[in-house]
Formats: structure tokens, C-alpha cells, sequence
């Protein structure tokens, strides 16, 4: 059984060698690699017939394996080192510069940085300047100061992950923002009118996930302040923001909703890009999918802040950049967007 086996490497080690001196390019060494060195290749084969040996023949036949597998390696290694040296003549022979270089896989943005910055892009050639802002906020911010005291039944509008509990005492405990709208009070804190920004960033809600929710999303929040600004440039300026970023054909609606931080305030919502308005599964059956909330900023957030609400009035908005993104690419299902699978997110490596 042992003379056997050492036969069939000896076989082995002319084939391998034979065949190794007969391997002119990368495609073949490898090749050759894989057929004799490779987890199933020969050797493997060869080692994996050890326990089947007599007990007393396995230790010798082990060694011997061993060492074929040692001086393959070696010799394989030598010749590889040898066809890459920049200076053997062999490999300029056969250097064709006319070959098209091998694909090199590429990253690219997500769908999500994509529609953000071309939102961003939109505004910023309407004047807006971009700025950002942090994510873990304060109870003051995402809340009181935008006119949602502690006890406030409006805070069910956001469902909180709270980062330290609220205590009775009315400290300012902290929470993931379940808005980027605190930042309308941190640019009017440290700025003076006129102010025209856009704050892109993300926003975080304990709340169950569907074809249209997130628990962690990108929200664009705009702000508007000067003197004379009213609901009409509210209306032109989305009007306009939509128009850019969907084209002409896309109708948007405009109706009533209520935000405790402006008055009046409004939803706008575009027709269901899947259904074409007459309702579908993504859109709720509604033929409209709502993008962003808006409204006059309330004058008692002006007065919290300084600002003499007769004198300065402006406008606000909150938009949900994936939902922007579904509507412009024909996304049925939100959570496609961060749940990392490569087909999908492939799709906007263009
Ligand atoms: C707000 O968050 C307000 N801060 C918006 C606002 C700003 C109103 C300024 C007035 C003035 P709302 O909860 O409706 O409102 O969210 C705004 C947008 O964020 C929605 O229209 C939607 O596009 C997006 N959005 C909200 N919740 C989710 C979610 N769970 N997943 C994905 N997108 C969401």
C-alpha cells in the first residue's frame, strides 16, 4: 500500500513539473496552482487518503506528501517571481499594448448622497447656503423651542429615541433629533436676517418600518427669514424645488397640516410616480406621496429667539430626501435603501 502510494507521487511530481514548464501566462499558472495546490487540488486529493493507510505507513506517507507539496510550492513560486521580473525578455514578447486594461470594480454614492446633493444643488442656485448641524440634540432644540413644551400632546407626532430619560425637572435631556427643524432655531440664534439656508442630515424615530418609513431617514430642512416674506414665496420657492429636481410633468398638492412651529402650515406631496394617482400599495391607496412638511414660522418661535415677529416673518420646510429619491428612480420600498444589498444599490453606480 506504501510503495503504492509513493508511486502515485512520484507521478504526480512529474505531471506537476511537466505542466508547470509548459505555463506561458497568469491564466495557466493559476490554473496550475489550483489543479495541484488548491484545497481540492491533487495534493489534497493525495493527503486526504492518508487515513486510509495502514497506521504504521501513515507517518511516512505524510512526510512524503509533504514534501512534494513543499517543493511544488517552491517551484511554482520561483517561476511566478520569474514571468513577473520587469526585465524578463519572455514577458516583453508577449506585452500587448493593445489589450484593454482589466475592469477594476468601482465605488460610488449612495442614492441617498445622490438625491441630497442634488436637492442641495437646486437650492444653492436658488441663494441658499448649505450648512449642517448636530444629530444628537437637545430636548430644547427638537422641542420647547420650536413651541413643543415638555408636556406637549404634539410630541406623539415624533416618536423619540431619547439618549438620556426626560426628567420631571425639566432639564434639558438629550434624544437622536427626530427632525433637522432644531436647526431652524440654531441659525436663528447665531445669524441675523436676511437668512436663506438648507440643513441636509439625518433623522431618527422609534416607529415601526413599511414601504415608506424609516427609523433612520435623511430629512433636508430649508429656512427662510427677512422682512416681507410671505406664504406665496413659501409656495414658488417648492414649486419652483419641485420642478427642478422632477421635471415639469410631476403635479404637486399643497394641503392643510399642522406643525406646533408654524402657522398656517402645509404638506406637499407629489403624484405617486408607481400608480400615476390612482393608488397603489406605495402610495397608500392615497395616489400621492407626501415629501416634505412646511409653514410659516410661528411667531411666538420668533419672539423665543428675539426676533420681532412684526417686523420678520419667513418660511420653513422639512423634506424626506428618500422619498425623493423613490419618486425620482421608481423605488417601491424604502427599506431597500439601508439594508446593504449590492443588486440594489449597483443599480446607481452610473
Ligand atoms: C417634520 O419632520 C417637520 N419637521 C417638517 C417641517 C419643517 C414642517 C419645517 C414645517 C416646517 P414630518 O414628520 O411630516 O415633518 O416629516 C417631514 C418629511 O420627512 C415627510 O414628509 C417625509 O418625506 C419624511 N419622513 C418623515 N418620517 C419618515 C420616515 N419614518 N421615513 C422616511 N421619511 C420620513
Amino acid at each position: 500500500m506504501s510503495e503504492k502510494f509513493n508511486i502515485q507521487i512520484e507521478k504526480l511530481n512529474i505531471e506537476a513539473i511537466d505542466l508547470l514548464n509548459k505555463c506561458e501566462n497568469e491564466e495557466a499558472f493559476e490554473d496550475w496552482r489550483v489543479n495541484f495546490l488548491g484545497r481540492r487540488g491533487k495534493i489534497s486529493l493525495l493527503l486526504k487518503e492518508i487515513p486510509n493507510l495502514p497506521v504504521e505507513e501513515r507517518g511516512n506517507a505524510g512526510s512524503k506528501a509533504n514534501e512534494s507539496k513543499k517543493m511544488l510550492q517552491d517551484l511554482y513560486d520561483t517561476k511566478i517571481e520569474k514571468s513577473s521580473a520587469p526585465n524578463s525578455s519572455d514577458k516583453i514578447d508577449h506585452f500587448d499594448v493593445t489589450l484593454p486594461s482589466r475592469h477594476l470594480p468601482k465605488g460610488s454614492y449612495h442614492p441617498t448622497t445622490k438625491v441630497v446633493r442634488e436637492i442641495s444643488d437646486a437650492f444653492y442656485n436658488m441663494g441658499f447656503q448649505i450648512i449642517d448641524g448636530p444629530e444628537v440634540e437637545q430636548d430644547t432644540y427638537n422641542f420647547q423651542k420650536l413651541n413643543i413644551p415638555v408636556h406637549h400632546p404634539a410630541r406623539d407626532m415624533w416618536n423619540s429615541l431619547w439618549i438620556d430619560k426626560l426628567s420631571d425637572s425639566g432639564e434639558t435631556p438629550l434624544l437622536l433629533r427626530t427632525h433637522t427643524s432644531p436647526m431652524q432655531i440654531r441659525i436663528l440664534e447665531k445669524h441675523n436676517p436676511p437668512i436663506r439656508v438648507l440643513v441636509p442630515g439625518k433623522a431618527y424615530r422609534y416607529e415601526a418600518t413599511d414601504a415608506t418609513h424609516e427609523w433612520q431617514f435623511f430629512q433636508i430642512e430649508g429656512l427662510v427669514i427677512d422682512e416681507n416674506i410671505t406664504f406665496a414665496n413659501l409656495k414658488g420657492t417648492l414649486e419652483e424645488f419641485a420642478q427642478r429636481i422632477f421635471g415639469k410633468t410631476r403635479k404637486a398638492r399643497f394641503r392643510c397640516d399642522f406643525f406646533p412651529f408654524v402657522e398656517p402650515g402645509a404638506e406637499m406631496s407629489i403624484d405617486c410616480f408607481k400608480c400615476e394617482g390612482s393608488g397603489c400599495r406605495v402610495c397608500g391607496e392615497s395616489g400621492w406621496i407626501e415629501i416634505l412638511g412646511a409653514g410659516m414660522v410661528h411667531p411666538e418661535v420668533l419672539k423665543g429667539v428675539g426676533y420681532d415677529p412684526n417686523k420678520y416673518s419667513g418660511f420653513a420646510f422639512g423634506m424626506g430626501a428618500e422619498r425623493i429619491a423613490m419618486l425620482k428612480h421608481g423605488i417601491d420600498d424604502i427599506r431597500n435603501f439601508y439594508s446593504n444589498d449590492l443588486r440594489f444599490l449597483n443599480q446607481f453606480s452610473y
